[in-house]
């Protein structure tokens, strides 16, 4: 089993007031969110129909509504909840001294840890 690889994405400080930050990763375009409650996680957010940036979508709570064509997701979990679609990717978060470091790579559900805070 190969060991997953992090890259040391932003700082916890930089999300003071901010619920997410968009980022670009391999090509990938992902999300990390902070909650209410100081956690955080992190998720694809290319619309799984056309790749629309789903942070330009409509909130409530932790729904999404895609801009373009009303997909409808949960983003924290990446279900779609209106269509049949595969799942938004997650990526694995680690923090330590301050500092977020994201998976390089999505991780796939049974490896999904959670929050991280
Ligand atoms: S691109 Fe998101 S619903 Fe079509």
């Amino acid at each position: 089993m190969s060991e997953r690889q992090y890259l040391k994405i932003a700082r916890v400080e930089d999300f003071k007031g901010i619920r997410f930050k968009r980022y670009t990763i391999l090509a990938r375009h992902v999300a990390i969110f902070k909650e209410p409650d100081g956690t955080f996680f992190a998720t694809e957010i290319s619309c799984k129909h056309q790749n629309a940036d789903l942070t330009t979508g409509r909130f409530n709570g932790d729904i999404v509504t895609c801009p373009r064509h009303g997909w409808i997701y949960n983003i924290k979990t990446g279900q779609c909840l209106n269509q049949h679609s595969a799942k938004l990717r997650k990526h694995d978060l680690r923090i330590e001294n301050g500092e977020i470091y994201i998976s390089m790579f999505p991780i796939s559900d049974d490896e999904d840890e959670g929050e991280c805070s």
